[in-house]
């Protein structure tokens, strides 16, 4: 499906709701056409409101938004915080009449339930899981998501989000956590489908290096391996791009 190169507000609505009725294959050109004209978009607006609690540049949330709408199976997410990235992809996943919507929260940088985050310069949290659902429940959201609280490595998150996704039903999978993308690609790589849309944050993240060389260096050996086909990098520094499985 094309895209126009001069979007009204009016064309950025029809592309949406084409969006939960196509092929569910985007390719990057549209993506970057959607994006030239984006503060035109109806929602944007809606979405800057959302940045308030994001550490994602508003780009990146409409795409996600977008993601959303034209995945059609399982979607997960690792790594909301207090919910923006949340807000966006449940804001697809609602549009669709709902899906099987997974994210997994750790829960923090003091590893009391919920977890704190007080120190955050932006977007401080005293109960992180506490605020995210909060959030969720804010826009209507909850129920179009299943929080799952601990590690993306524990033993009973995977085993919980294998039982509720299913083997080769992730078509959308997106990454913001501790950089350690290699270790959650190959956890969940039995749940992905081929051809799964991969959004991966922290490509580029001034201050943060540690996760930038780990999350650079598994995508551009990825893409060398032609294992992941690259979009691009947008926003601040977000990696997309598809698994080829
Ligand atoms: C950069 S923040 C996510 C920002 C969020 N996506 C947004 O839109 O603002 C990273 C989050 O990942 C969580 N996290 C880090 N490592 C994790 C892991 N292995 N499993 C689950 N969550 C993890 C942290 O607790 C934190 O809430």
């Amino acid at each position: 499906m094309s895209f126009p190169a001069n979007p009204t507000p009016h064309d950025y609505l029809a592309y949406d709701v084409g969006a939960l009725k196509r092929e569910p294959t985007i390719e990057k050109e549209e993506l970057d056409a959607y994006l030239r004209g984006i503060e035109r978009h109806p929602y944007y607006a809606k979405m800057l409101a959302v940045k308030n609690i994001s550490m994602l540049h508003v780009d990146v949330l409409m795409l996600l938004r977008l993601l959303a709408r034209a995945s059609r199976q399982a979607i997960l997410e690792i790594g909301p915080y207090i919910g923006g990235s949340s807000l966006a992809i449940g804001s697809g996943v609602r549009d669709r009449g709902g899906a099987t919507y997974v994210s997994i929260e750790h829960g923090g940088v003091e590893q009391e339930i919920g977890g704190t985050y007080r120190e955050h310069p932006f977007y401080p949290s005293s109960n992180i899981v506490a605020d995210l659902n909060k959030n969720l429940a804010a826009e209507g959201l909850q129920a179009f998501v299943s929080i799952l609280v601990g590690k993306s490595d524990a033993p009973d998150v995977v085993g919980e989000a294998f039982r509720l996704i299913g083997e080769g039903k992730i078509d959308l999978l997106f990454i913001d956590a501790d950089g350690a993308v290699d270790r959650d690609v190959e956890t969940f790589a039995p749940l992905l489908a081929p051809g799964c849309v991969l959004v991966f944050d922290d490509y580029a993240a001034p201050g943060a290096e540690d996760k930038e060389h780990r999350v650079r260096a598994v995508v551009d050996a990825q893409v060398a391996a032609k294992k992941f086909e690259s979009f691009g990098v947008y926003g601040w520094g977000t990696w997309v791009g598809r698994y080829r499985g």
